[in-house]
């Protein structure tokens, strides 16, 4: 069985961060999401990993090469536009051949363990075997709508939705879902949908065996959902110091990489101070994840992913609830007149008080 990444598209909600760089790159837990559904694969024994990618290839190339780390293979598909996830798929098809996938949406984070459920999709050999979880408000997702044990039907973000299950973005497919993806035709939002091509193979007589999820999900598209997800990957983080502590207070689970430096500081966790960091006379509230060679200096920081390279000095306030990109600065103006200075990306985002 192999393993299909989608990680193209275009990251709208999380610009200005992705203009620069890919969604599926932004760090949860100083760890980048799309290294979460790596691993999920090949603790499930997937051993061969094709990602899609589009625009930021580069970037990703860069940060996942060629998959020994996890111990697996990569293949990478240019995808020449993101024209929809069964798009994604035809794509890929010289790289999946015949054989059955379990394709992994790059944005999203699921705590559930994969491998029962890729091992159940092997022996019981389904066309395709999809997860659904409850949520709040479905009108954002994929819909299934069951009856018993089966699927009826499927809708991509319906205004009025027939149920409160929501696709995962996690799917087991054999090889009739090219077959599918073959037969459909462009949505309204005009991208080709896999939830159509499901739907597809419901409507031709196709196994579609549906599979509810109990634990956490999370589709990261947004900044809300992004630090939703670092508080619930910072709180099953098992604390440890490898870096050097003085004159500081560190409470409750806080992980502190090697070469980090917290200097007459406190650290209160859940929390992640990134190799190389520098933490002095500052504070570090729950739920922070400190990046690489950050330094946050006479200030405080909570609820927030701070990327690498980013230095915050003098701050008076709290800054709280915020995603700071990489080699960000802030800092406090001297002299005078005593103004705010900016210098900003396009779609940025600043909350004074
Ligand atoms: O997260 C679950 C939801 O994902 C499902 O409930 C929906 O049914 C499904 O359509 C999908 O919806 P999104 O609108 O959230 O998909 P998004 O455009 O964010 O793309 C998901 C991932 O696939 C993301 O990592 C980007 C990548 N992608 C997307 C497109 C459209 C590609 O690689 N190629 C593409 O053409």
């Amino acid at each position: 069985m192999k393993g299909l990444i989608l990680s193209g598209g275009r990251g709208t909600r999380l610009r200005p961060i992705t203009y620069t760089s890919a969604k599926q790159l932004v760090p949860v837990a100083n760890k980048p999401i799309l290294f979460y559904g790596i691993e999920a694969l090949a603790a499930s024994g997937i051993r061969e990993i094709g990602i899609v990618v589009g625009d930021t290839h580069q970037d990703t190339r860069d940060a996942v090469g060629d998959g020994p780390r996890w111990g697996v293979t990569v293949t990478y598909i240019q995808q020449e536009a993101p024209l929809g996830l069964a798009h994604a798929v035809l794509t890929a098809e010289p790289f999946l051949g015949e054989d059955p996938f379990c394709m992994y949406l790059g944005d999203n984070l699921i705590l559930e363990p994969l491998a029962p459920l890729v091992e159940r999709f092997r022996t019981d050999k389904p066309n395709s075997q999809i997860l659904l979880a409850r949520v709040p408000d479905p009108t954002q997702f994929g819909v299934a709508e069951l009856s018993g044990d089966k699927v009826k039907r499927l809708v991509e973000k319906p205004k009025t939705p027939p149920s409160d299950l929501a696709l995962v973005g996690v799917y087991m497919f054999d090889a009739s879902i090219l077959r599918a993806a073959k037969a459909i035709t462009p949505s309204a939002r005009g991208e080709l949908e896999i939830t159509d091509a499901i739907q597809w193979l419901i409507d031709s007589g196709h196994t579609v065996r549906p599979h509810v999820i109990e634990g956490w999900w999370k589709d990261t598209g947004k900044l809300e959902d992004m630090l939703e997800a670092n508080r619930i990957i910072l709180d099953r983080l098992e604390p440890r110091s490898e870096g050097t502590v003085t004159d500081s207070e560190i409470h409750g689970k806080v992980v502190i990489e090697p070469g980090a430096r917290v200097v007459r500081s406190t650290v209160r966790g859940p929390a992640i101070i990134g190799r190389d960091a520098v933490i002095e006379h500052a504070y570090i509230g729950p739920f922070t994840s400190v990046g690489e060679a950050v330094s946050v200096r006479n200030s405080e920081v909570e609820h927030s992913i701070l990327l690498e390279g980013t230095s915050i000095a003098d701050v008076g306030g709290r800054i709280e609830s915020s995603l700071i990109g990489k080699n960000a600065s802030i800092y406090r103006t001297q002299g005078k007149p005593q103004s705010f200075t900016f210098m900003l990306g396009d779609g940025s985002e600043v909350g004074l008080i």
